[in-house]
């Protein structure tokens, strides 16, 4: 089959929270099509323009724009109400998702009791928790891999209520099972009857959307030429396989995820835009080998508003880590680095990047698969810190060459260029090489 254009990705290369929204947003006019192809409620990504700040969950970052198609690929999960809200939120800044939001059928759904479930994995783990955001992810996949979930075509159908019902009683012995107090239970301060009424509700906004079989959709703008950007949330050190499992996400967050999530072919993938922050945070619990527990990291998280945009979480922050952006840039073939958040640094006297792990006494460039077991010492570099504000700086050149050489260490690591620096949460601080 002849295409006439491929598929561009734009993903996260470490734990989430990299800016992703915002570069979105900055790449939309040079698209057609916007498109989501993993995660779901658990993403916040954030968007600043003209003194307005907007934070999406489930809807792809190209939605102000109103001449771009956005799609919710088949391998998103949706949670009705959350998208309810969102629309909503958006009705209030004059953006009508209706009219240039398209949703897979094959979606999955996240349904009131996935989200109770989540609640009951999370307490039955004890001090083991991942900290995951409770938004019903990791049980809403599993349904998803065992063949017993609920798909957004399913709320077309006439037995929908009563494939609910059944599903819903399963997760709820499953919760008892676990010792769970489903009566105490609360989201967003309702019960979970409570909460179902108004998750029902939702689903007749979900199904006036246009549900698309989003893979021939997407297959055929590729085939008409139309510029295709695929979206992705979290981060690939947060992937089910390769993210530092079992404290990851329940998606395939890398590009492989592209093609299972909208239907596409590996060769019909284009280049690869991985985003990196200039240093490194994480949110929720797992090894950070680069993390800081003094007033530096303090500082990184104050400076950088580093609290978590879906649970307000403040996150660990800690210096960049190229073993860790290495891995990234192997496994998803990133042809371009956008590197996000330099600013934040501007007035340290020294930034460090750790170069390579020490583990057990052994130098090593890779993540062990002991990587939540091992203590693991970061080999660090030192750079003299640029001191000097980035505002106003118009042009990648101009930026002062103590950060260009920062930068320039990162593509030596990574053997990948940069493309373009972001030095502020404003889409007009974007500086493309
Ligand atoms: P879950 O996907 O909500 O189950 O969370 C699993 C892990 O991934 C937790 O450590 C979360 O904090 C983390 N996580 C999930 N989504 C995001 C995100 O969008 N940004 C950063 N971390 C995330």
């Amino acid at each position: 089959m002849q295409l006439k254009s491929k598929v561009d990705v734009l993903l996260g290369l470490q734990w989430g929270d990299e800016g992703k929204g915002k570069v979105v947003d900055v790449l939309t006019p040079h698209y057609d099509v916007i498109a989501r192809f993993q995660g779901g409620p658990n993403a916040g990504h954030t968007l600043e323009f003209n003194g307005m700040k907007h934070v999406l969950h489930i809807i792809p970052s190209g939605i102000f724009h109103p001449d771009k198609l956005n799609i919710i690929g088949n391998g998103v999960l949706i949670e009705p109400r959350i998208l309810s809200q969102e629309v909503a939120a958006l009705r209030e800044k004059q953006v009508d998702a209706k009219h240039n939001l398209y949703i897979s059928k094959k979606a999955h759904l996240i349904l009131p009791s996935h989200r109770l479930l989540d609640a009951a994995n999370e307490q039955a783990k004890g001090n083991a928790k991942i900290g995951s955001t409770l938004k019903g992810i990791g049980p809403a996949y599993t349904d998803k891999i065992a063949r017993t979930g609920l798909r957004v075509g399913d709320t077309l159908e006439f037995d929908f209520c009563e494939k609910y019902e059944l599903l819903k009683l399963q997760h709820l012995q499953m919760a008892k099972t676990l010792g769970f107090d489903t009566a105490a239970f609360r989201i967003d301060g309702m019960t979970l009857e409570e909460y179902e009424q108004q998750w029902m509700a939702s689903l007749d906004l979900l199904r006036s959307f246009h549900l698309i079989n989003s893979e021939y959709f997407i297959n055929d703008c590729l085939r008409q030429g139309r510029r295709v950007l695929a979206e992705g949330a979290q981060g690939s050190m947060l992937d089910v396989d390769f993210g530092s499992y079992p404290f990851v996400t329940s998606s395939s967050t890398v590009t492989a995820g592209v093609c299972s999530g909208l239907g596409v072919a590996p060769s019909s993938i284009g280049r690869v835009m991985g985003i990196t922050k200039a240093y490194c945070t994480r949110v929720g619990a797992g090894p950070f080998p680069t993390e800081l527990f003094d007033d530096t990291g303090r500082t990184l998280c104050e400076l950088g508003h580093e609290y978590g945009a879906t649970t307000g979480r403040s996150r660990r922050c800690g210096w960049i880590d190229l073993p860790a952006l290495r891995y990234a840039c192997m496994l998803n073939g990133v042809t371009d680095l956008i590197v996000t958040k330099p600013d934040v640094m501007n007035d340290f006297d020294e930034v460090l990047m750790c170069d390579s792990y020490l583990i057990n006494g052994e130098k090593t460039d890779e993540i062990p698969f002991e990587f939540n077991a091992v203590e693991i010492q970061p080999n660090w570099k030192h750079y003299a810190g640029w001191k000097q504000s980035l505002a106003g700086i118009e042009s990648f050149d101009k930026l002062p060459q103590r950060l260009l050489d920062y930068l320039h260490a990162i593509e030596e690591a990574t053997q990948t260029p940069i493309m373009a620096v972001s030095t502020s949460p404003d889409r007009k601080d974007t500086l493309f090489k």
